[in-house]
């Protein structure tokens, strides 16, 4: 996860009302009387302790993911490259995703240096296949050297160069566990309208990126993007599809999940 990525984690954030306060050590301004430090009100301190507590617990939660040397050295390869690696805790919910299913055909968008490959070819069966989709040609040979190093065959991935909603129209129907989506976050909900096609009854869909997108608020200085729009509405379409079951996993960069039921009867 490179620092700037959306929806990176920042590590704990200030306090609401650190910016306010006087240090001890600050000299006040000549010819002006020192003004006393503002007071924190009962609700700012409130929410300070709990924007503390929740940095601490996505700390945990980051931390109690762990990577081997493989897998740290393909983030750290992504990083580099500034292709933006999946988060341990994102890729451990990937990897956990996949088995709980025993997915045997997964497809991501977004194949970047092959961090989320590797969490995903974890989970999965043995003799299954990845089809991963990406613009980049330069990071889909990391991706492809770092499968190596983690021990998956060549024939266990299948790597395609192109826009996912140019390739993905062009996978077989009902074909596949799993779909992954960790690009283009302004074009998920045509992604997700593709992966329910691509989805056997029982398949898994999943969105990288959910978090911050569907938490940041707007105000006159801060429309949503067309990314941000999008992520959310994607979330609002996973939630309010009877045919889906919606799950929205606040770790990593935030994983929007959802299982594809059975259509209803009538439909
Ligand atoms: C967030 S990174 C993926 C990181 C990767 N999943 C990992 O964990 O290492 C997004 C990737 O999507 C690729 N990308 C951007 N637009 C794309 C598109 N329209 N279709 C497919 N890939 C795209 C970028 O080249 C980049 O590698």
């Amino acid at each position: 996860m490179s620092p700037g990525a959306p929806g990176a984690f920042r590590g704990p954030r200030k306090p609401a009302h650190a910016a306010s306060a006087i240090r001890p050590n600050q000299v006040p301004r000549r010819g002006r009387p020192a003004r006393a430090p503002r007071k924190v009100t009962r609700g700012e301190a409130a929410i300070a302790s709990r924007d503390d507590t929740l940095a601490h617990t996505l700390a945990h939660i980051e931390q109690y993911a762990v990577e081997d040397a493989t897998l740290s050295s393909a983030r750290e390869t992504g990083q580099r490259a500034e292709s933006s690696p999946i988060s341990a805790s994102g890729g451990a919910a990937l990897r956990f995703l996949a088995a709980s299913i025993g997915a045997r055909a997964v497809v991501e968008v977004g194949t970047g240096c092959g961090s989320s490959g590797i969490w995903l070819l974890r989970g999965m069966r043995g003799e299954s296949v990845l089809t991963s989709v990406d613009i980049e040609p330069e990071y889909q040979e990391l991706a492809r050297a770092a499968y190596r190093r983690a021990g998956f065959p060549a024939n266990r991935v299948r790597l395609i160069l192109g826009r996912g909603l140019h390739v993905l129209p062009r996978l077989t129907d009902g074909a596949y566990d799993m779909v992954f989506v960790d690009a283009e976050p302004a074009s998920y909900p045509a992604y997700l309208a593709e992966a329910l096609r691509l989805l056997r009854v029982g398949g898994i869909v999943v969105f990288n990126n959910a978090l911050e997108a569907a938490t940041s608020s707007d105000g006159p200085l801060s429309a949503p993007d067309a990314g941000t729009a999008a992520v959310r509405e994607v979330a609002r379409l996973v939630r309010d599809d009877e045919q889906l079951i919606p799950l929205l996993l606040p770790i990593g960069e935030g994983l929007l999940a959802a299982i594809r039921e059975e259509a209803p009867a009538d439909s």
